[in-house]
């Protein structure tokens, strides 16, 4: 059967392959211990269950559900925007509900990307915002983030031959992977690039809730003049450990908003209702768990700085996401590294170049781990020597 050529060129999915790896490892009996994933470890708060199964006990919500869903949660989310960012968004025209951020992180290229259009994107980023652009039939324009520039993409290094025909450009802060945060002047920055471009921008912030040492990161939206040309898209599955029950939103730009509505009207049938009733007890429930999750991935990110300093490995100490951004020793890329620590002791880290070029040099490890594991896990990897034993464990 012949396939179409977006689906031949498009390479596996990151995690699908680490994924496989894993299970072929645990298959043959052998212990894994993954720091790969940021997927919550801990479950979605009680109260939110039980709003979940008293919704799905209804049989008003068997039924299809709205595609823009109901107007309660997206009241819900607009208020809940105005508490934390003092933001504030018309629920009809400018708040999405989303089958999980990435669904609409894909889909929204379909809205503004033609043949031959260009997206501006971060490098290393999450995957979605260069696929969606492939699959809508454009090109990225990687923006290179590193440590030199704090992990910020310079607008003025784009030529103005690629300006000309950018539709998009996508950020995303607190950043995945390399956990660098934003502050509003570079939001501020990022309006004034696009207004002057006439580029749509596309925020992808779903770790604004996931902070540590007292930060509180901001929003896209909080910029002057964000809502004229861009767009938030945000996410309940860090905040609320709720990446299973998928549900995301995008808001801000109506224009933008109401393209991505139109599109998906048409592609699926909304978020099941039992799922936005959970989604709006979360949003307007008690806000409790999020300092609790704060605190203990906070407590897992000292444990794990201070043993990967302890060993020689750079990495920084993130104010906030899921992710420790470290730097591979000397001798090694990011590949061989992970592949080594696979193979040798059983510990999984994502290699930085599965993110993008400028990923090269570093591997991405997440916090959502138990703490049992993560202290077996780090204890295997303080253990583990190169052939050459160039990889020493110093102090500890
Ligand atoms: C930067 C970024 N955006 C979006 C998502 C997807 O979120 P959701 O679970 O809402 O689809 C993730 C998930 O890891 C992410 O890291």
């Amino acid at each position: 059967m012949r396939k179409a050529k977006r689906i031949e060129n498009l390479p596996p999915y990151l995690f699908v392959e680490i994924t496989k790896k894993i299970a072929e490892k645990r298959a043959r009996g052998e212990e894994v211990i993954s720091f790969a994933i940021g997927d919550p470890d801990t479950p979605t708060p009680p109260h939110i269950i039980e709003k979940l199964c008293q919704a799905a006990h209804d049989p008003a919500n068997h039924r299809y559900p709205e595609s823009d869903s109901m107007p309660e949660l997206r009241r819900a989310i607009a208020e809940w925007y105005k508490k934390r960012f003092d933001v504030s968004l018309d629920p009809d025209t400018e708040v999405l509900p989303l089958i999980g951020a990435k669904e609409g992180i894909a889909h929204i290229a379909f809205c503004f990307i033609d043949q031959g259009d260009i997206a501006l994107v971060p490098d290393p980023a999450y995957p979605v915002y260069s696929i969606g652009t492939m699959l809508a039939g454009g090109e990225s324009y990687y923006l290179p983030l590193t440590d030199e520039n704090n992990f910020l993409p310079d607008f003025d290094s784009v030529p103005e031959d690629v300006l000309k025909k950018t539709k998009l450009l996508w950020i995303n802060y607190p950043n995945n992977p390399t956990a660098a945060v934003a502050d509003l002047g570079f939001f501020n920055r990022t309006v004034e690039f696009a207004r002057q471009h006439d580029i749509g921008v596309c925020h992808d912030g779903p770790y604004t809730e996931v902070a540590f040492d007292g930060y509180q990161p901001v929003s896209f939206l909080q910029a002057d003049g964000a809502r004229d040309v861009g767009v938030e898209f945000h996410s309940l599955s860090k905040s609320y450990n709720m990446t299973g029950w998928r549900i995301g939103m995008v808001v801000g730009n109506a224009e933008m908003v109401g393209a991505l509505k139109t599109l998906k009207s048409n592609m699926d049938s909304g978020i099941p209702q039992a799922i936005q009733y959970a989604a709006i007890e979360a949003l307007n429930g008690p806000q409790d768990c999020i300092q609790e999750h704060n605190t203990a991935y906070q407590r897992r990110r000292d444990l794990m700085i201070d043993m990967l300093n302890s060993i020689g490995i750079e990495a920084r100490a993130p104010k906030a996401s899921l992710y420790v951004w470290a730097k591979v020793p000397e001798g090694y890329n990011s590949v061989d590294f992970a592949t080594a620590l696979l193979e040798q002791v059983g510990v999984v880290v994502t290699p930085g170049i599965g993110y993008g070029k400028s990923g090269e040099g570093y591997v991405r490890l997440s916090l959502t781990i138990p703490d049992a594991g993560l202290v077996k896990g780090l204890s295997l990897l303080a253990g583990w020597r190169d052939s050459k034993n160039r990889f020493k464990k110093k102090g500890i």
